[in-house]
């Protein structure tokens, strides 16, 4: 089951095979590693990396929870 919080990235993300649509602005996560997935979100949170949308959505998730989201999407297929 998803972690909470997980089902909504898959909304922008999406989620399955196809995942963003060809030329999409949204980067895929599935195949991320989760590390990879993790230090974004911190880096999206502080501010270390420009976001338009993603500062916003990392900073409603602690360190533990966006851990755990992190695993879970990247094993999404
Ligand atoms: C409203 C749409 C939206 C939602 C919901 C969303 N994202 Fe994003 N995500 C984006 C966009 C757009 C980017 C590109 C950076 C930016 O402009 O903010 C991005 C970038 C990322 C990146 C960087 C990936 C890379 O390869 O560079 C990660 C990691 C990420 N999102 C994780 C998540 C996680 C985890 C969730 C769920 C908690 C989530 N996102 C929910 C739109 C969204």
């Amino acid at each position: 089951m998803a972690p909470p919080g997980a089902s909504t990235c898959s909304g922008c993300h999406g989620s399955g095979a196809s995942a963003s649509a060809p030329g999409s602005a949204v980067p895929a996560l599935q195949g991320q590693e989760p590390e990879a997935i993790t230090a974004a979100m911190q880096a999206f949170r502080t501010g270390r990396r420009e976001a338009t949308v993603m500062d916003r959505i990392a900073k409603g998730f602690t360190d533990e929870e966006t851990r755990a989201i992190a695993v879970w999407v990247s094993q999404q297929h």
